[in-house]
């Protein structure tokens, strides 16, 4: 265990008693799959396995009382700066659709529809598709409190829309793909996965799959021992969403870096880490199911793929000259005074 983690918070009775069923649940995959699963199966059992994955069961997960904060989440000004980008696109598209991917507690949702409103931008409806089903009521819960008029211009998908016209929107969704974990060793690939004798354990296997062999030995250093995530399955939902859009944009705002910095030597033990009562740890076995697993995103993985479905790379910014030029600090302004209760909440 690292040594962030011997400081964390233990989980309360019920806590303990989930994160013990999402473990029971990992040993019988573990044995049914010949004693070992890749990370990439690891991660999207703990969050998502139905009934027990981290975004699937009930924890709040997040805001305050969750595990992490992200952006929607801390002001409204995010999405009313993010409303603005959002509003030009809907402009320059004939059906002006919304889709939201992970949309999480609904909050950017409620605000972003708030706002494209207020500003006359109105889609003609706002489309989320969260691989959690249970988070429908939550989302659903959110909109109707904060955007209550707007409700009924909210719809849940299933799936993937044959095709869309408008604006894709998703904020810090990449980062909750499962990855891949691929070793070089001494010049040896290996794919990084999870058995179990007493414990979770990792366990690296020479690498069988010779479609990730081909991506980490394009993208790796060219030598040395280096461990780091691969993700083709983020690279095939851009892709898939690029294949389905006829105009419009993807928005993808997340954390992450371009490849040669991804890449980079010095970050030879990839970007994987967890989120667990608002600490970040490095100890992916620590109350699996309780606690949050990301990895960074490779961006320009991100871009090729886009550009395989006939997207181009539109923008690439960091997010704060992004949302200086979308306005946020004049959307600031408009909450009144710097010395009032709202200002401080807000801003
Ligand atoms: C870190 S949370 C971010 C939630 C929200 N967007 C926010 O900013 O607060 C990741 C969200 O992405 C969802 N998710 C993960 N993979 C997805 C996929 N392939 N398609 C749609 N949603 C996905 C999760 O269920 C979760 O709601």
């Amino acid at each position: 265990m690292d040594s962030t983690t011997t400081s964390l918070p233990e989980p309360d009775e019920s806590g303990r008693e989930h994160s013990a069923r999402v473990v029971a649940s990992l040993r019988s995959e573990i044995a049914r799959s010949g004693g070992w699963i890749s990370f990439a199966q690891y991660m999207q059992h703990v969050l998502y396995a139905p009934a027990l994955g981290y975004y699937v069961a009930g924890a709040r997960k997040f805001g305050d009382a969750g595990d992490f904060v992200t952006a929607p989440e801390t002001t409204p000004l995010f999405a009313r700066a993010l409303a603005t980008q959002v509003a030009a696109i809907l402009e320059a598209t004939a059906a002006r659709e919304i889709v939201e991917f992970g949309a999480g507690s609904g909050a950017l949702a409620a605000e972003l529809l708030n706002a494209l409103a207020a500003s006359g931008a109105e889609p003609s409806r706002y489309a989320i598709l969260d691989v959690s089903p249970g988070l429908r009521e939550r989302q659903r819960a959110t909109i109707s409190e904060c955007a209550g008029d707007r409700i009924d211009q909210v719809e849940w998908l299933d799936a993937l829309p044959a095709t869309f016209d408008g604006a894709v929107v998703m904020n810090e969704v990449l980062d909750a793909i499962p990855p891949h974990l691929i070793a070089r060793r001494s010049g040896e690939w290996f794919e990084r996965g999870v058995a179990c004798a007493d414990t979770l354990e990792w366990e690296d296997r020479p690498l069988a799959d010779a479609h990730l062999q081909a991506l980490a030995a394009q993208r790796f250093p060219p030598t040395g021992d280096y461990l780091s995530e691969i993700n083709p399955a983020a690279e095939a939902l851009v892709e898939d969403i690029g294949r389905r859009m006829s105009a419009g944009a993807l928005l993808i705002i997340d954390y992450g870096f371009p490849q040669a910095e991804f890449y980079h030597t010095q970050r030879s033990e990839g970007t994987l880490m967890g989120h667990y009562r608002h600490r970040s740890h490095a100890d992916p076995f620590l109350w699996p199911g309780l606690s949050d697993l990301t990895a960074h995103v490779d961006f320009t993985a991100i871009a090729l793929a886009g550009e395989r479905a006939g997207l181009h790379v539109a923008g690439y910014a960091p997010q704060a000259p992004f949302l200086l030029g979308c306005g946020i600090l004049e959307r600031l302004l408009e909450v009144g005074d710097p010395a009032s209760v709202a200002y401080l909440r807000e801003g």
